[in-house]
């Protein structure tokens, strides 16, 4: 519901369980009087107007029949430089006479019933409020440079999120620079909280980082043109007793692609100020007069109980407001991609052979990653010459035909922003690339960029891909973008636009995906940035799933999704089973492992399956079968962290269904340690009544890894790494424990799962569970039904 206060200029934003409530200060500004618990709606808010009444030292008055009051102790919901507020500003401009003070007064407000599209970015869509209008316009005016801005507000309420975006509108008849505009300013009256963010870079994204707010401005931010695995755009506050399961924490994302900045700052007075949106480092946005520029959306949350229902909020938008209508709780295929599986070297008939094997394993969708085309057989050559290359005899074309006729589905890669300076399309357009004619260009993975402000370049793209999906008749894209921007400099801009490069090539972008998408909505897009250096908002609003990281080691993996699902739900998450040693830290873990991880998110194998072992096949085969068999839940079950693999030896996480009736539990060890202490797995999420019972996925070992002691078991005796114990181990499947604990709800909650104890050691029987380096479990909980 959105209430206002009429008399008072008061707007009260409620969510089922959180409320924002805003108001227009004696001064015209808009100030912030409370955003968290929800608050029941009244009269008025006065009492909540907490400032301080007296005089204080060395501030700056706004106005002289305003008195004491300075703008630095104001909760400002939209903050400038120059009338007293010496925090970070929101916004800068700089007016035709030079000057730079800006001060925005409240002029009007509208509601409305339909959430408003942000013109040229992606944006949240389809609330399903229960009444009322779902979005709130502020407008506010700059009195002296006769500027506008329109903060927008949107509700979720099922999903407990307040969307902000702005406008700034140029009503003047001046030229102005905007230097620099970020999408929402939020400050709260104390800084009693601790920050988490996401940090990383390749192979190593989405790394939960938690510290205690200084004093002073924490910023993080892309300068990669690219939103970045260093500093995913989001971040949260959270109380320092807020867990996973209590505690209060606030929650902001941001839906932008590129260079972003986020920021906290602690004030003097020990206020919070947070700030999100375009990174206002190296832009700058020439704005002419009747012209008008958006800013992108930030998406806030807040929770009472704790970090896991923040995240849930998230989930629930991801899934249901911003993804596009035909995947939200589609079920994504289960995919072979070829690239650790063969890198460039292959020919159809290896393909072939990889897509055959994948059907029988129960694999839906084959999918070509890099090297089909122009003469790519490395990173060096080709990319913008999207035709066929000679190692696909017949060509991608009869490639998809054939995998079709398998009765698999066909995905393909490209990576459409770049360019290779051994190209046909560099020959022919030099200037669509992006350097400067005086500098030789850095190069990035040996490419360049393509100017995606250049509405010709997105056109040939278009056109170029358009015809690909088409003759390929493609279910899947893989759209890849692998390297940084540097040696900024269009050819295409003037002088004057040349600083707002970084954000018009995520306008081009945009445009580029949304004719595409528009074109071809069955098309399951996948976003990918030599991993996830590119996993945003933004993308998912064109493209459903991201390829979460490069990194395809289990153990390795098991933090990256765990991070990443602090705002990303699993449907988004694309995880694959990889070979064996892991190609990017030379690990060994076993299959059952590997799949354990991967199954939860959009499961893939990246792996020459050709080469399995009667062992494996029969595992996977397995494995495919029981995640077929828990598709929904494992790609859109609510998501529960439960024991982080960034403090702790152990990780558990699982999902659940919506009545509780039926979740999977990922139990997961890094390292096997001696004489382990007992463990129970206490679970507060079910039903306290209900009765469960608790099974482990029947999964298998390799018996290699008992070496010589494999004769304690066995009847007859075998010599370790002998021939004999060879062919056993690829065919023996020696099932783990059997684990079967029933139990009701309440006792889950309060006790926990009691679990068999682990290998110490000593002896191997039906009671002892060896879960080993790297080993790992699912538990599938399901509710019994019992006679009272
Ligand atoms: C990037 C991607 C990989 C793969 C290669 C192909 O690194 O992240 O998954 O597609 O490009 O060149």
């Amino acid at each position: 519901m959105i209430l206002v206060n009429q008399d008072a200029l008061e707007f009260h934003l409620q969510t089922n369980d959180s409320s924002y409530i805003i108001k227009v200060a004696e001064t015209g500004h808009l100030i912030n009087l409370h955003y968290g618990n929800k608050l029941k709606h009244r009269e008025h808010f006065s009492t909540l107007d907490h400032r301080f009444n007296v005089k204080l030292g060395s501030t700056t008055n706004y106005a002289p029949e305003h008195g004491n009051l300075t703008l630095e102790t104001l909760k400002l919901e939209t903050a400038c430089y120059g009338k007293g507020d010496y925090r970070d500003p929101q916004f800068q401009f700089e007016y035709a006479d030079g000057s730079r003070t800006s001060d925005f007064i409240y002029k009007s407000y509208k509601l409305n019933s339909k959430k408003i599209k942000i013109d040229g970015l992606p944006s949240c869509h389809s609330p399903d409020n229960k009444n009322g209008p779902t979005s709130l316009t502020i407008i506010l005016h700059e009195p002296v440079k006769n500027l506008e801005l329109h903060i927008h507000y949107s509700i979720f309420e099922s999903a407990n999120i307040i969307s902000r975006s702005a406008e700034v509108i140029n009503t003047s008849s001046d030229i102005v620079n905007i230097e620099k505009a970020l999408s929402a300013c939020i400050d709260f009256s104390h800084s009693d909280f601790e920050l988490i963010h996401l940090e990383g870079k390749w192979t190593k994204e989405a790394q939960l980082t938690r510290h205690a707010l200084n004093k002073g401005n924490f910023q993080i931010d892309s300068k990669k043109g690219v939103s970045g695995a260093n500093h995913n755009p989001f971040l949260c506050l959270a109380m320092p007793d807020c867990d996973e399961f209590k505690g209060e924490c606030y929650g902001f994302g941001l839906v932008y692609s590129g260079n972003h900045q986020c920021s906290v700052e602690v004030s003097p007075y020990d206020y919070t100020r947070v700030m999100l949106g375009i990174n206002s480092f190296d832009f700058r946005w020439v704005l002419s007069p009747k012209e008008t520029f958006s800013l992108p959306e930030v998406v806030m949350t807040f929770s009472s109980g704790g970090l896991n229902s923040m995240s849930r909020n998230f989930h629930t938008l991801v899934n249901r407001h911003l993804v596009q209508a035909q995947w939200q709780g589609a079920p994504r295929p289960i995919q072979v991609n070829n690239w650790e599986a063969t890198y460039f070297d292959f020919d159809a008939k290896k393909l072939l052979s990889i897509a055959k094997k994948a059907q029988e394993l129960g694999i839906e969708m084959f999918v070509l990653d890099d090297g089909w085309f122009g003469k790519r057989d490395d990173e060096t050559t080709s990319l913008g010459d999207y035709f066929d290359n000679k190692k696909l005899r017949g060509g991608v074309e009869k490639l998809s035909k054939r995998i079709k006729d398998l009765g698999l589905k066909f995905g393909i890669w490209v990576e459409p922003e770049m360019v290779s300076i051994d190209s046909q399309l560099y020959k022919k357009h030099p200037d669509w690339a992006i350097q400067h004619s005086d500098r030789s260009p850095s190069l990035g993975r040996e490419q360049l960029l393509l100017d995606m402000s250049n509405p010709e370049v997105i056109d040939y793209l278009y056109e170029q891909l358009s015809n690909l999906f088409t003759r390929t008749n493609t279910d899947y894209v893989k759209w890849d973008h692998n390297r940084n921007f540097s040696d900024i400099y269009s050819a295409f801009l003037d002088k004057s636009q040349q600083a707002s490069f970084s954000h018009r090539y995520v306008l081009g972008l945009y445009l580029l995906l949304e004719k595409l998408t528009n074109a071809f909505p069955n098309i399951l897009f996948e976003s990918c940035s030599s991993g996830g250096n590119r996993f945003d908002l933004g993308m998912l609003a064109y493209m459903p799933q991201t390829w979460t990281s490069d990194n395809t080691d289990a153990l390795e993996r098991m933090s990256i999704q765990y991070g990443t699902s602090l705002l990303y739900p699993l449907s988004t998450m694309s995880a694959h089973v990889s070979g064996r040693p892991s190609h990017q830290v030379l690990r060994n873990t076993s299959i059952e492992t590997r799949f354990n991880v991967a199954a939860f998110g959009n499961l893939g194998f990246q792996l020459d399956i050709t080469q399995l072992t009667p062992f494996e096949s029969k595992a996977v085969k397995q494995q495919i079968a029981f995640y077929k068999q828990h598709r929904s839940l494992l790609q859109y079950g609510e998501f529960y962290r439960l024991k982080s693999p960034f403090e702790n030896n152990q990780m558990l996480w699982m999902v659940i269904n919506d009545d509780n009736s039926e979740a999977l539990l990922g139990y997961y060890q890094k390292q096997q340690q001696s004489n382990s202490n007992l463990e129970s797995i206490r679970l507060p999420m079910l039903n306290a009544n209900d009765y469960y019972q608790v099974l482990n996925r029947p999964q298998y070992v390799n018996i290699r890894q008992f070496g010589d002691l494999v004769n304690e078991q066995l009847p007859v005796s075998i010599k370790d790494r002998g021939v004999l114990h060879g062919l056993l181990a690829n065919h023996y499947m020696h099932e783990v424990t059997k684990e079967n604990y029933e139990l009701y709800g309440d006792q889950i909650s309060a006790f926990g799962i009691p679990l068999k104890s682990q290998f110490v050691g000593t002896e191997m029987t039906d009671e002892v569970r060896f879960i080993g380096d790297c080993g790992s479990r699912i538990y599938q909980i399901r509710k019994l039904e019992i006679n009272q």
